[in-house]
């Protein structure tokens, strides 16, 4: 039985049909690109200037109707790749952008590599055709190609790209993937355009924690379905937290640097406590400082006789927490300048304790005074990228650690009279791979079938972008923002490079300034909201509904 209703589900799902913008309807040959005025970086100008002589400043590109003939009568083959965590929505891409390339001419072809950029270097892929594309439309994951978070950085493999890519007779890549990848795709068109080769490089805003996006682009997507997902189970938790008395749950979430899934799902929910990382940084609260914090509303919720309560944690809290940034940056510098070294150590108290004398003293003590797992866990692989994997640092067990320990001090003075039982989870993978919401499946389709605009006008060094996002698809406006508009330069593996700058949460925006007047409501009263599942169907209001946060954020746009 329930495999009948599971197997509906997804049928109905499959049939689903994305709606495109009205721009986009009459297919590529009806758009012509509309050029703006010249770009700049998101800072450093001077510097970028230099690093990308052929692609800096290129205009901004909205598409507008005219006829386009030309572009039916080339047969074109476009190669598309899946860059780092998966995110709901990428199969709608790529069915976007293949319906696009056969509606402008049914012989253009679509490639996919394989499990990442790694299947550009060793040149493996799979044509995408219309039985492939029709299994995994709707459908979550990026199975159908798979993916991977190799970096194509050394001289060695950007050779080896251009000889896959001329070999099979590529004229376009589109690459989907975050501000890392898009970062990549950045430096591939300024390295195709320095080379005189006539290959567009596209890049498309994929990452559930929703730090992907600027002035110009609105939203990454995937963050609409993930959030969606984890306001279900920690509703359900807050509705077990309130049925049982009991637990206190501390719920750590996905979202690796930014903390915009925990706001969030924090608006979504109400919990007793959302803890966001750009505020922690900004206000300079030690770790000490938050579990005493959460000590006091622990406390307070005692007095009333409830023993129970609900803590989002965001994944990349960790860094935020100054003493504890000012580690990792430094961990960051001596793994990267000792890496041969620290190799040959197969013992991780001989690497902890070589690590200790790189270390400034301060630092040193930090380290050893952390619990061995954690401090373990800080050493782990960075990823291609050079970051720390924050996916892998439980720290919602350092704070149930932490406050258990400051609890029962407050014990002892008489403070504290409740009884504290803590429960650990960590929402992160069940978010990435769900169908996607009716918002993520069509923003998807559109940012596909747009990039093929993209490409087809022989654009390259672009961003797909889909705006005013909160008006109904057939108004959203397409076009392309060049790559290089959204670079700054950061610290990366011990040395200064070119990156597509990350989103942090916004401390006047006004997502953060709801949660900030609401908050010490919720610690107290259980103001809880339980979302439930996604709505794939239904009133509108219910079924098409955007993220809280994206909202707030166009509100006045
Ligand atoms: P992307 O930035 O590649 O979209 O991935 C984001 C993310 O899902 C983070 O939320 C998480 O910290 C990380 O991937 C986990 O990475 P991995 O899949 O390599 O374990």
């Amino acid at each position: 039985m329930a495999r009948q209703i599971v197997s509906e589900i997804q049928t109905a799902r499959k049939n689903f049909k994305p709606q495109l913008p009205a721009i986009l309807k009459n297919g590529p040959t009806s758009i012509k690109p509309k050029f703006g005025k010249p770009t700049e970086s998101a800072s450093d100008q001077e510097i970028l200037k230099k690093l990308f002589p052929n692609t800096y400043g290129m205009p901004e590109v909205n598409f507008v109707k005219g006829k386009k003939p030309e572009i039916s009568k080339k047969v074109v083959k476009v190669g598309v790749v899946f860059s780092g965590g998966p995110a709901p929505g990428g199969h709608n891409v790529i069915a976007g952008l293949f319906d696009a390339l056969k509606k402008a001419n049914q012989k253009n072809k679509l490639i996919g590599f394989l499990d990442g950029p790694s299947g550009i270097i060793e040149n493996k892929f799979q044509e995408i055709t219309a039985p492939v594309v029709d299994k995994y439309r709707n459908t979550g994951g990026f199975d159908m190609i798979g993916t991977g978070r190799t970096k194509i950085e050394t001289p060695e493999q950007f050779e080896q790209t251009k000889k896959t890519l001329l070999e099979n007779g590529i004229s376009a890549l589109v690459i989907i993937g975050g501000d890392d990848s898009n970062t990549n795709a950045g430096l591939l068109a300024e390295y195709f355009k320095n080379e005189k080769i006539d290959i567009s490089i596209i890049g498309i805003p994929k990452t559930i924690d929703g730090d992907l996006k600027n002035n110009q682009i609105e939203a990454s997507f995937g963050f609409d379905t993930a959030t969606k997902l984890y306001s279900e189970l920690v509703g359900n938790i807050e509705r077990d937290a309130c049925s049982s008395r009991k637990y206190w749950h501390f719920i750590r979430l996905m979202g690796r640097s930014a903390s915009h899934i925990a706001l969030e799902v924090g608006l979504k929910t109400k919990p007793n406590i959302v803890l966001i990382g750009e505020e922690i940084l900004a206000k300079k609260i030690t770790l000490s400082q938050i579990v005493d914090q959460i000590a006091d509303i622990i406390s307070k919720r005692a007095e009333a006789k409830k023993n129970f309560g609900v803590i989002l944690v965001p994944e990349g809290l960790i860094e935020f927490i100054p003493e504890m940034k000012e580690l990792i940056s430094a961990l960051n510098d001596v793994l990267a300048q000792n890496e041969e070294q620290l190799k040959s150590m197969s013992d991780i108290t001989e690497k902890k304790n070589f690590i200790y004398t790189k270390l400034p003293e301060k630092l040193a003590t930090l380290m050893k005074s952390l619990p061995e797992n954690i401090s373990s866990q800080l050493l782990l692989d960075r990823d291609p990228h050079g970051n720390v994997q924050v996916s892998l640092i439980e720290t919602e067990k350092l704070l149930i650690d932490m406050v258990k320990a400051k609890l029962s001090e407050l014990k002892k003075e008489g403070k504290y009279t409740g009884k504290f039982s803590a429960l650990s989870h960590f929402f992160g993978y069940e978010g990435r791979c769900g169908d996607p919401s009716n918002f993520d499946a069509n923003y998807c389709y559109a940012l596909g079938y747009n990039s093929a605009v993209l490409a087809l006008n022989g654009l390259s060094g672009y961003m797909s972008s889909i705006r005013k996002l909160t008006r109904k698809p057939k108004e959203w406006q397409c076009g392309g923002i060049p790559l290089t508009m959204m670079m700054n330069i950061e610290r990366r593996k011990g040395k200064e490079k070119p990156v597509i700058k990350k989103a942090l949460v916004d401390l006047n925006g006004a997502p953060f300034k709801l949660l900030e007047k609401e908050r010490e409501n919720w610690a107290i009263t259980e103001s809880y909201t339980f979302p439930g599942p996604i709505q794939y169907f239904g009133p509108s209001e219910i079924s098409d509904m955007t993220t809280v946060t994206l909202k707030l954020e166009q509100r006045n746009k």
